[in-house]
């Protein structure tokens, strides 16, 4: 089957969607339960119900649009992404997913398939950490990766609860209705853009993902002594933002001492309090996030940031805690899911490249519930998580086409 995807179309979506922003154009900023993310979801999910698609949402606001199959109870093959987006981001990351999902599955309905299987979109609540501090909050609800009691204590940045914002938002079922038992899908399949230079650089239109790295995240409070920044001398100081710079810095060569290209290691936060230009910082609270696609190596170096935090604490006289905020393994792909993108991609004369995605995705937890997999595409020189991040209209439907041949392809297969 050759599908067809209507390009200027899905841009124009795309566009559309983008203006759903707390920031001006052309960077996005949109934050889950913000009334522009609440904004931009009912935008989507009117796209659904234009295509006569089942719409409903869960307890945290995940959205799912699906196109019933001549089966309908088979487990479904499911697609999609995220439209939140993180303060000052570009307009691509997620969003490509979750509307190209919607153009594969408008091309199935165009070429008057009815697969056996039914389909269905999902359009996740929050894979941006920006709002809880933790990446994926809600596919890892729907993994189970996150229980409902743990998820009732998740709180936001000023202290506000998650039941508190998702009520707000209209969602006031429980929240162990979340989860979805295992075998719910027969698969999950995420198209994305890279977020890194491979593709751009080579000039391949498709990536086919066969791992996702492990991330971590931490928080590391430091605390000093404060006081008034001319009369305490330099002798006397506990100052935490000069302890806390030491430890940003020891992060970084803890990652670069891993012996791989693969670890990386952010700290892109710094809260100073009081926060004052003549006062000495008494308290810091740093993020860090680790990554790497070899969990053993990923966890060598949060010890040895562990460790050159106690080892400033102890010579700087100040205290230094660090709370797992997560430590997630790395998933696999699916050999069958990548194979029907294979498949996708030949049938429509598309060379691809195997590859890893460092960066993480709702389909890191959705692979602990269905066979998963993840296409790419490029994105110009591989820039993300900024405003300048671009996909021309061309790739992207590229993408949405492999996307909608593979989605054919495993609606209809018997397994
Ligand atoms: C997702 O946005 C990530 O930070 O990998
Ligand atoms: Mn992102
Ligand atoms: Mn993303």
């Amino acid at each position: 089957m050759r599908m067809e995807i209507d390009e200027a179309r899905l841009s124009r979506e795309l566009d559309e969607l983008a203006k759903f922003s707390a920031a001006p154009a052309p960077a996005v900023t949109r934050v889950v339960y913000s009334p522009e993310e609440r904004a931009a979801r009912a935008y989507v999910k009117q796209l659904c119900r234009r295509l006569n698609l089942e719409v409903r949402d869960d307890a945290v606001g995940n959205t799912f649009a699906r196109l019933p199959g001549s089966e309908p109870a088979l487990p479904a093959i499911a697609t999609g992404s995220h439209i939140d987006a993180i303060p000052n981001a570009g307009r691509f990351d997620g969003t490509v997913g979750v509307l190209g999902g919607l153009a594969a599955i408008r091309a199935i309905k165009a070429a008057a398939l009815r697969p056996r299987r039914s389909i269905e979109l999902i359009a996740f609540a929050a894979e941006e950490p920006t709002r809880f501090g933790i990446g994926c909050f809600s596919s890892r609800m729907l993994a189970g990766t996150l229980t409902a009691e743990a998820a009732a204590g998740l709180r936001d940045r000023v202290g506000r609860t998650l039941d508190e914002l998702r009520a707000e938002a209209g969602y006031t079922a429980p929240l162990d209705s979340v989860r979805l038992p295992e075998g719910y899908y027969g698969a999950f399949l995420e198209l994305h853009i890279e977020q890194g230079p491979r593709l751009d650089r080579s000039g391949t239109k498709v990536g086919i993902v066969t791992a996702i790295a492990a991330p971590a995240s931490l928080l590391i409070d430091v605390e000093g002594e404060g006081g008034h920044a001319g009369a305490v001398l330099m002798a006397e100081r506990r100052d935490a933002l000069c302890a806390a710079a030491e430890i940003v810095l020891a992060a970084e060569t803890a990652a670069k001492a891993s012996g791989a290209r693969d670890t990386v290691a952010t700290i892109g936060i710094c809260d100073v309090f009081p926060g004052a230009v003549n006062s000495i910082p008494s308290r810091v609270t740093l993020s860090l996030d680790v990554r790497d696609i070899d969990e053993g190596r990923r966890d060598g170096v949060l010890a040895a940031i562990a460790e050159a935090c106690e080892e400033t604490a102890a010579r700087r006289g100040v205290e230094a805690r660090t709370a797992v905020i997560n430590k997630d393994a790395p998933a696999a792909c699916d050999s069958r899911v990548m194979n029907a993108l294979t498949m996708g991609a030949a049938r429509h004369n598309r060379a691809h490249i195997r590859m890893v995605s460092r960066a993480y995705h709702d389909a890191l937890f959705m692979a602990r519930i269905a066979p998963t997999g993840m296409l790419f595409i490029p994105c110009r020189d591989g820039v993300s998580h900024r405003p300048d991040e671009y996909a021309s209209p061309e790739d992207i439907a590229i993408g949405a086409t492999v996307l909608a041949e593979a989605l054919a392809e495993l609606a209809n297969d018997p397994e």
